[in-house]
Order: C-alpha cells, then structure tokens, then sequence
C-alpha cells in the first residue's frame, strides 16, 4: 500500500473492521491491531504463529490519548515529556475505564504504552483515533522487520496490508521502563540509550530485572484466577465452573470459550471468561474451573500455555 492519504484512509477503514495492518515506526515494523478489540488482537496472536500471549506494546497518538489509557507517575510523566515520541516504552498502571482488550494486557492491570516516532505511524493513529496493539510484524521467533518487505516475506498472505514508510530509523525495538515508587526499572534494553533515560530521571535505572531471567517474558505474571483450574476435563463436576470449547462442550451449562471450536475467537475470549468463571465460582463458593480440552494446533498452543 502506498504511502498516501488514501493508504492511510484504506488502513484505517481495515483496522476499524478488526483486521490486522502491519505499519512503519521508528523501531521496526509493526503488526497493528485495534487495542480495544480481544477478535483484532487475537488475530495479532495468530498471524504470528505466537506459542504464547505476551502482553502487547500499545501505540497512541498524543500524550492525551496515554492518560486516558495510564496513570502517568511523576518520573513516567518526566520521560514521556522529554522522550515521546520516540523509541522508549513505559509500563504503567492502567486505568479502569481504559477500555482495551484483556488479551492484549495479558490481563494485567499494567499496560505497556509509547508514542511512536514516525510520520505514517503518527498520521495511522490520529485517524485511526485510538490505540494499537503492535507486537513486531514477523512470525514467531524470527527476527523483527524493519522495511516493508520484510514484512511480506514473513506474513503475506497473514495479512491485509502493510504501510511502506521505507526503512526504520532505529531498527531494534523500543526500551521498555517500568516503574517502583520513583524508581525507573529497566525491563528491555532497546532502542534508546539508558544514559538518555537516567539524564532524565536524574537516577540511575534499577536493572536487577535483567539479571533474573533471560526473555522479556518471564519477566510478567498473566492473570491467574483465584479457582484452581482443571484442564482436559469432560464435563464440570459438582463443585466446578465450567469453561467449555467447541460444540459438545457447549450442550453444557457454564461458559464456553468458542461454541463452534474457533481458535481465534477462543484467545479472543479467554482472559474475559477466566474472569467471568472467576466471579462465578467466589458468588457460588466453589473452588474449581473445569475447562475442556483445547487442541494444541493454532493459537491452541498459546491458549494451552496461559492456562
Ligand atoms: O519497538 C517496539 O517496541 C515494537 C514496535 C512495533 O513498537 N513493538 C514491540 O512490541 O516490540 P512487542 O509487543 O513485541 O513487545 C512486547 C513486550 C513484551 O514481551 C513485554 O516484555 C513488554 O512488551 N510488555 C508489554 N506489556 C507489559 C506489561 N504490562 N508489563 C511488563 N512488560 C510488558
Ligand atoms: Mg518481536
């Protein structure tokens, strides 16, 4: 797709119809989706054959378009006025009424945010008018694109259109920062330099994250429900909620991820229904969630993994 009004105008028209458009940031390449939507990002997940559901990247606009979405702390506020746009990601606590997909926060109640630095990027969510999940647009476990036609040598045919802003300035992902009290913690080393963030902060970065574990990843806990799940199960037994998939499983009261056996509306469903089988088992005192079998093909795998 050209670089054009109407390229963006066609883009935002996709994004508002759930489907997925891979556009140019400072950093590299991303696979947008509408943040707001668990169908639009659970197909982010698909298209990339991703095994797990890490929680997304973010991308607003406007530093007003971030408040309506995050608690800006004072040091966070600090670097977002000195450093946005720009290829630096901070991680704050979301707000109640933020309205974005579970699945693309891992249900967390942080919510990893930046303002992109980069024309068609900025052009993309100002019309677009919301935010945008973007994990980098690659498959699973290749290495991050960062001109348009990397983009299709690894997901045309996965994808609608891509955005051809040429090569990306930066060309490593953002730093991602979160924050303890007043103290900035690193959680990715990236794109922009670490003296940069502490000349900011007027501290030094607490990076003690990094030593502990070796993927960004692990570094996150997802949502755990209070219930115990039991996974593989046939039916819910006397004290259980039940969490189907697929039509059989639907025959039975309680909920049921996907009544036709969809795996993308599955993953859509899946941080709001453990959720909803959450509250049902604390109202009616039971301890367990029952939850059918889940095939391990597709975004089974990622389903399987965060249950
Ligand atoms: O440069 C970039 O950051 C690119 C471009 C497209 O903006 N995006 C990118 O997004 O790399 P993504 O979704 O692949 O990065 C996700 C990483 C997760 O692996 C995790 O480390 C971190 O962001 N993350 C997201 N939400 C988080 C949260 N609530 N708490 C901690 N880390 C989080
Ligand atoms: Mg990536």
């Amino acid at each position: 797709m050209p670089d054009s009004p109407s390229g963006i105008r066609s883009a935002v028209e996709f994004l508002r119809a759930d489907v997925l458009v891979a556009f140019p940031t400072e950093t590299v390449y991303g696979l947008g989706a509408d943040a707001r939507s668990d169908t639009a990002v659970a197909r982010v997940f698909a298209a990339k054959g991703r095994p797990t559901f890490n929680p997304l990247i973010v991308h607003v606009a406007d530093f007003d378009m971030a408040e309506e979405i995050a608690f800006f702390p004072p040091p966070a506020r600090r670097l977002a006025e000195a450093l946005w746009p720009g290829p630096l990601t901070l991680v704050l606590g979301k707000r109640r009424d933020a309205g974005l997909s579970d699945l693309a926060t891992s249900g967390l109640d942080t919510v990893a945010l930046r303002i992109p630095a980069h024309d068609l990027a900025g052009q993309l969510l100002r019309e677009f008018g919301g935010p945008l999940a973007a994990p980098s647009a690659n498959p699973s476990g290749a290495v991050s694109p960062t001109r348009a036609d990397h983009v299709l040598d690894g997901l045309g045919g996965r994808i609608s259109a891509v955005l051809d802003g040429g090569a990306c300035q930066v060309g490593l992902e953002s730093t991602i920062i979160g924050f303890d009290g007043d103290t900035g913690i690193l959680l990715r080393p990236g794109g922009l330099d670490l003296g940069v963030i502490e000349t900011v902060l007027g501290a030094p970065l607490d990076t003690r994250a990094l030593r502990h574990v070796n993927a960004p990843g692990q570094l996150l806990s997802h949502y755990a429900p209070r219930a115990g799940l039991r996974l593989e199960a046939t039916g819910p037994g006397p004290a259980e909620v039940w969490l189907g998939f697929g039509p059989i499983a639907a025959l039975r009261p309680g909920l049921n991820l996907s009544p036709s056996g969809d795996l993308v509306e599955a993953a859509a469903n899946l941080f709001a229904f453990l959720r909803e089988a959450d509250t049902i088992a604390t109202r009616t005192g039971v301890t367990r969630i029952a939850v059918a079998p889940v095939p391990m093909t597709g975004l089974g795998l990622a389903i399987n993994d965060r249950l």
